[in-house]
């Protein structure tokens, strides 16, 4: 008889907690420099609505980039295929915050999920309207994907990532400088910042993806995005999700996945479920330390990758 899928999830967290070696939290943005690395958590959602967690799945968490999978499902349904004139589809294979590909690539970003192509991203959504219209959709956008309206913006991590983006600056102003921005450096920075400062717990991050699952929907969930789209997205997790550690979480855990810097990621195994893990200290690539360990020890557990 196979293992409860709460039984492998109450494993796992303990298996976590006794790791000595959790990672490095983020420490570029002050306000996540201050999280506590000793905690962890992971939720699975399934497509029946059945919700199984383990560790601290009630705790809030600044999701960073992991909210660009949800900026791309705007754009998407927004633009379409235009978008890809301003974006590429390919793993860059550097670090998510690196300038280097887009002086000898004409200000085309390798892909939606780096810093550079995620600010693009913004910008489309962002179009000519007023950064606080576009946040209030893409806040409840994933507001009605997690079914759940208690998830917010934290202000004091923008603020945060603001005084210290020098970095999100340079990119746009790259960016603009080959015509590949349409609002001021600083309105796209600003918006991106308040973007990634979403902010959502465990359980709900695994709800809200549930989009990215496929397959059937029903009455009560119905579609937020084209199964085209849901394909799509889920083939850019694979292959750039993790930026320059995408082959190294794709060998081990054989999803799609998107990696934030406060520590989450989310995970779908496609038809079958939506996974969240969080845990706030990070490899050498960005990515949650013990975040990907887990997963790789669920999907090994489950059988549950594509491959
Ligand atoms: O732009 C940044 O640097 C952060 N707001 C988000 C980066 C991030 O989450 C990279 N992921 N592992």
């Amino acid at each position: 008889m196979p293992v409860p899928l709460q039984d492998i999830l109450d494993r796992i967290a303990t298996q976590m907690a006794a790791l000595p070696d959790k990672g490095q939290v983020a420490a570029y943005i002050p306000e996540l420099a201050q999280v506590d690395p000793n905690q962890f958590a992971i939720a699975v959602a399934l497509p029946d609505g059945q919700v199984h967690t383990a560790g601290d799945a009630e705790t809030r968490f600044s999701i960073q980039s992991v909210s660009k999978v949800f900026s791309l499902a705007l754009a998407l349904g927004r633009q379409g295929d235009q978008l890809w004139s301003r974006v590429g589809r390919e793993p860059s294979g550097l670090p998510f915050n690196s300038i280097l590909q887009l002086e000898h690539e004409g200000g085309i970003p390798r892909n939606p999920f780096i810093n550079a192509g995620a600010l693009v991203v913004t910008d489309a959504i962002l179009d000519r309207n007023q950064p606080r219209e576009v946040l209030g959709e893409l806040l409840r956008f994933v507001q009605s994907a997690a079914e759940d309206s208690d998830i917010r913006i934290n202000e004091h991590v923008a603020r945060s990532e603001t005084a210290h983006g020098d970095r999100n600056m340079a990119l746009a102003h790259f960016l603009a400088a080959h015509g590949n921005l349409q609002n001021a450096p600083a309105l796209t920075c600003g918006t991106y910042f308040h973007q990634c400062a979403l902010e959502m717990t465990t359980r709900q991050l695994a709800l809200a993806g549930r989009f990215l699952i496929g397959g059937p929907t029903s009455p009560q969930f119905p579609q937020l995005i084209s199964p085209n789209s849901v394909r799509r997205i889920n083939a850019l997790m694979l292959t750039c999700g993790h930026y320059d550690g995408s082959g190294d979480f794709a060998y081990r855990v054989g999803l799609p996945g998107k990696s934030g810097v406060g520590g989450g990621i989310l995970v779908i195994a496609p038809g079958r479920a939506s996974i969240a893990v969080w845990s706030p200290g990070l490899n050498a690539q960005g990515n949650s330390q013990l975040g990907t360990l887990a997963v790789e020890q669920l999907a090994t557990a489950t059988g549950w990758s594509i491959f």
